[in-house]
């Protein structure tokens, strides 16, 4: 295509979708009013694959059965819950995303991690386009003492970032946020889809080509025009999201792509005077404040990655003065509540139709598991039938359609973590029973439909 040649494209910012025109709704993702217009340069992005990236020229085909493997080399962040999220370290020469909501803690994260990376004797550059050097250092002085081969450098423009990179060559380098970054070669404003591709693109090729290890901070937006972070997700190798309530003190920060290592880890965090805190025994700090003597709570046992979590699901079952009754899901899924419900009603006969029901997961989780169907049933009941459960009692179990309770994985680490906790009965699918037949102090129930949990704890 001739060179500098222009095009005026529309990108949902949300999802990264393109399109020639206007539209009200991204066919793409389905949000609203997300479509801005952003004129692109067609000579731009080519070329920008890792192989590329090698800066060989040409790649040839190799023999797959002829590549040798070696062991990623890691570098420990010095935080064990972050390294379990990125599967047991930053990889030299990746690129990592790490998104959340503004005001979350990702910069007070990363902040921490170049204290223990250069702690360690690695050379470590810290580059924000939002704050300034006086607030950074305000920031680290909470954190603690910082090592001198920490470099910090506020820049926006990412040809002045690379030849910064290329001459100093750092091992890590931290971008503040993608978002503020503007490379030469875009002519759209910072912030834009094709800006903040076209930014990470540079950064893989730095990342690649001299294997440096970069971690990118991405802002997600909930309306306005600048790009989420879910437009670059296929570019970068992992993808970490911060979550939890911004007004709550506790962070979870849970890795949703990694080509490193397996997803769906969750690392726990606390925000405290000094930084973030790691938070060893999740299960416990997600149970704390337990309400006691109280109907509608039950512990259940859901998986995170590799390790198993126990959470609070509280239910409030109470009549309905409208015709069509309400229904409200906090941690939950909202149709998978109203479905066990309809399966309560079906299959056990409890008149749930003209009640009004709320299902919180606490501890600002979401837990989308079906292994906690079990918990949810029970706690509705309890709710319901304004029955006080044992404080000591524990349940997990997949709940299908005919009433059934369905086996789920890993059911022996979930008894072991529910023992730990102290708790003297857990309710489980029956499937799971022989499984799990330890000589531990705990009894282990099994159940095979929704009726037996209900003529056993009710
Ligand atoms: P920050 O890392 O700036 O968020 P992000 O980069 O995701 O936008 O976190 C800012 C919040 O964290 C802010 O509200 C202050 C709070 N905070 C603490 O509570 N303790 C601390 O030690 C630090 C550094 C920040
Ligand atoms: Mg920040």
């Amino acid at each position: 295509m001739a060179k500098g040649k222009t095009a005026t494209i529309f990108f949902c910012q949300n999802c990264g979708y393109e399109s020639s025109k206007w539209m009200g709704q991204c066919p793409g993702c389905r949000e609203w009013n997300s479509f801005v217009e952003e004129t692109v340069s067609r000579t731009s992005g080519k070329g920008s694959g890792a192989c590329a990236a090698q800066g060989t020229g040409r790649a040839q085909p190799a023999v797959l059965s002829e590549i040798t493997v070696r062991e990623e080399d890691r570098l420990s962040t010095g935080m064990g819950e972050l390294d379990r999220v990125l599967g047991g370290g930053i990889v030299q020469g990746s690129l990592t995303l790490v998104g959340g909501d503004p005001g979350i803690g990702k910069s007070t994260l990363l902040l921490q991690v170049c204290r223990n990376l250069s702690g360690e004797g690695h050379s470590v550059l810290y580059i924000s386009g939002e704050e300034s050097p006086a607030q950074i250092k305000m920031r680290a002085d909470r954190i603690g003492e910082f090592a001198s081969s920490m470099f910090l450098l506020c820049e926006t423009s990412l040809d002045a970032i690379s030849d910064t990179i290329r001459s100093r060559r750092p091992e890590v380098v931290v971008i503040d946020s993608i978002q503020t970054m503007f490379s030469e070669n875009s002519s759209s404003a910072p912030g834009s889809v094709s800006q903040v591709r076209e930014s990470t693109s540079v950064l893989l090729q730095l990342a690649k080509g001299l294997g440096v290890s970069v971690l990118i901070v991405g802002h997600v937006t909930k309306e306005g025009t600048v790009a989420g972070p879910r437009v670059l997700e296929h570019m970068v190798d992992s993808v970490l999201y911060f979550e939890g309530d911004r007004h709550a003190s506790y962070r979870i920060l849970r890795g949703v792509k990694n080509r490193f290592g397996s997803t769906d880890e969750i690392g726990v965090f606390e925000m405290r005077e000094r930084g973030l805190m790691e938070v060893q025994n999740a299960s416990e700090y997600m149970l704390s404040g337990r309400p006691e003597n109280a109907s509608g709570s039950v512990v259940a046992c859901t998986m995170e990655g590799s390790r198993p979590l126990l959470v609070e699901i509280q239910a409030l079952v109470c009549h309905s003065n409208f015709g069509i009754p309400r229904r409200q899901t906090t941690g939950t899924d909202f149709n998978r509540v109203n479905l066990l419900m309809a399966v309560l009603e079906k299959r056990s006969g409890v008149q749930l139709a003209a009640c009004d029901a709320y299902v919180n997961i606490t501890g600002g989780i979401k837990v989308v598991e079906p292994a906690i169907d079990l918990g949810v049933v029970i706690a509705v009941l309890s709710s319901f039938k304004n029955h006080v459960l044992s404080p000591k009692l524990a349940a997990f179990g997949e709940v299908g359609l005919s009433g059934e309770v369905r086996g789920v994985s890993m059911a022996k680490q979930r008894v072991a973590e529910v023992e730990k906790l102290g708790f003297d009965t857990c309710i489980l699918p029956y499937v799971c029973l022989e499984e799990c037949s330890r000589g531990g102090k705990i009894r282990t129930v099994g159940v095979k439909t929704v009726q037996d949990v209900i003529d056993l704890v009710f």
